[in-house]
C-alpha cells in the first residue's frame, strides 16, 4: 500500500517534470475600447519548461504586460489555451484562477504593490492566509522568506520605512512564500537605480539557481542577459526566440 502511494508519488513527479510548465498556443487577447477593439495578442504558442530563467522583451505597447498578466491568471485570453503544470486554465472561473495563482505564480511588479500600513513580514505573510496556513507556520515560513531575500533586520518596517530596492526585496519574498511554480516579474527594476537593479537580479539569478521557473520582462539588455533564453514581442507577435548557447569548454 505504502509502496504503490510511494510509486504513484515518484511517477507524478516523473510526469510533471517532463510536461512545460507552461503551454500557450493561439493566444488571442482583444480589449474592446468604445465601438473599435484592440488588437494586443495576436496569436501566441510558447512553451516554458520547469527551471528555465526566460527575459520577456519587446518595444513599449508590444503586449508584454498582457502576456504576463495572461501567463500570471491576473486577466483571461479572448481565444487559445493555457495549460500551467499540465492543468487547463483556459476556462476555470474566477475563483479558481484566484486559487492556482496563490499556489501556483509569485508576481513581482515595477512598482512594488505593497500594503503601505503593513510591516515587511505581514506582507510576505499574506498569501498565506489565503492558502489557509496557520499564523505560526505564516510567521515562521515568512522570517525565513525574509532571511533569504536579505532583509533579517527589516521584517518589523513598513514600506515607507524602506528603500526601493528593498520593497522589491519584500515583494520578491511575498511572491516565493508559497513556493510558486513560477515566478514572474513585469519590470522588477524599472524603479531602481542600475546598482540596486543588479543587486535585485543577482536575487533573481540565486531565485533560479534554487530550481524555480522564472520569467522576466525587461527593456533592458543588462536584465536580459541574466536570462537563459530570451523572447521578443513585437505588435502582440513573437518574433524572436533565442537560447543563450551553453559554453562547455
Ligand atoms: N485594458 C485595456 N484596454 C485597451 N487597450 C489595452 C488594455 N490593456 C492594454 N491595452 C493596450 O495593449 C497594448 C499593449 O499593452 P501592454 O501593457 O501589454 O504593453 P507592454 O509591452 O507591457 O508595454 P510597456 O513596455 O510600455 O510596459 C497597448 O497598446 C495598450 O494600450
Ligand atoms: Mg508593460
Amino acid at each position: 500500500m505504502v509502496k504503490s502511494i510511494i510509486l504513484q508519488k515518484i511517477k507524478k513527479t516523473a510526469i510533471q517534470a517532463m510536461i512545460p510548465v507552461i503551454k500557450i498556443r493561439g493566444i488571442i487577447r482583444n480589449f474592446p475600447l468604445g465601438q473599435e477593439i484592440v488588437k494586443v495578442l495576436k496569436g501566441i504558442d510558447l512553451d516554458i519548461e520547469r527551471g528555465e530563467y526566460v527575459a520577456l522583451m519587446g518595444p513599449s505597447g508590444s503586449g508584454k504586460s498582457t502576456l504576463m498578466n495572461l501567463l500570471g491568471c491576473l486577466d483571461t485570453a479572448t481565444a487559445g489555451s493555457y495549460e500551467l503544470n499540465g492543468k487547463n486554465v483556459s476556462n476555470m472561473t474566477q475563483d479558481e484562477l484566484a486559487e492556482i495563482r496563490n499556489k501556483e505564480i509569485g508576481f513581482v511588479f515595477q512598482t512594488f504593490n505593497l500594503l503601505p500600513r503593513t510591516t515587511a513580514l505581514d506582507n510576505v505573510a499574506l498569501p498565506m492566509i489565503y492558502a489557509g496556513a496557520s499564523k505560526s507556520e505564516r510567521i515562521t515560513r515568512a522570517e525565513e522568506v525574509l532571511k533569504d531575500v536579505g532583509l533579517a533586520d527589516r521584517m518589523d518596517h513598513k514600506p515607507s520605512q524602506l528603500s526601493g530596492g528593498q520593497r522589491q526585496r519584500v515583494a520578491i519574498g511575498r511572491a516565493l512564500v508559497n513556493k510558486p511554480s513560477i515566478i514572474l516579474a513585469d519590470e522588477p527594476t524599472g524603479n531602481l537605480d542600475s546598482k540596486t537593479s543588479l543587486e535585485i537580479m543577482n536575487l533573481f539569478d540565486e531565485i533560479h539557481a534554487q530550481g524555480n521557473t522564472v520569467i522576466v520582462v525587461t527593456h533592458e539588455a543588462d536584465v536580459a542577459k541574466h536570462a537563459d533564453r530570451i523572447i521578443r514581442l513585437i505588435d502582440g507577435i513573437v518574433t524572436s526566440d533565442e537560447k543563450k548557447k551553453l559554453n562547455n569548454n
